[in-house]
């Protein structure tokens, strides 16, 4: 989502523009070390993750992924605002995925790039890996 312009060059109104969201899944997480499902679990959330943000914020987008190097916590997910924060999450369940894009809403949302606490969900409070700042964080 691009709200900076629009497609006939006029310029958006900035005042009511919320930032890019994209939300990671890791397509290639296991249920468990060493499970053989298939498809695996990851492949299951990045699924029901796409049908939570088609019902609930159809301007965030979902992007699958192989892989975050967070397997053994695995299922894994990334929220990242493109000129905010990044969040990475782990021990993900299926349940979880219109958290995900509640988290991605309200990171979407406020003033200052970062995730607020106040209705985080509780899944996006205790799986939380690491948060990582914008590339031009003074
Ligand atoms: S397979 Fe999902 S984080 Fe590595």
């Amino acid at each position: 989502m691009d709200f900076q312009g629009t497609d006939d060059g006029q310029e958006s109104d900035t005042a009511t523009a919320k930032p890019a969201v994209t939300i990671f899944v890791c397509a290639s997480c296991r249920a468990s070390e060493g499970s053989t499902e298939e498809p695996r679990q990851g492949t299951h959330l990045l699924n029901a993750t796409m049908e939570a943000a088609a019902q609930q914020a159809p301007d965030v987008t979902i992007k699958s992924v192989n892989c975050l190097s967070n397997c053994k916590r695995g299922p894994s997910a990334v929220i990242a605002r493109q000129d905010g924060w990044t969040y990475v999450f782990g021990h993900l369940a299926l349940e979880n995925a219109g958290d995900l894009v509640t988290g991605a809403e309200l990171i979407a949302t406020s003033a200052d790039g970062l995730m607020p606490w106040k209705g985080r969900p509780d899944c996006l409070k205790r799986n939380m890996i690491a948060r990582i700042p914008p590339f031009d964080f003074n």
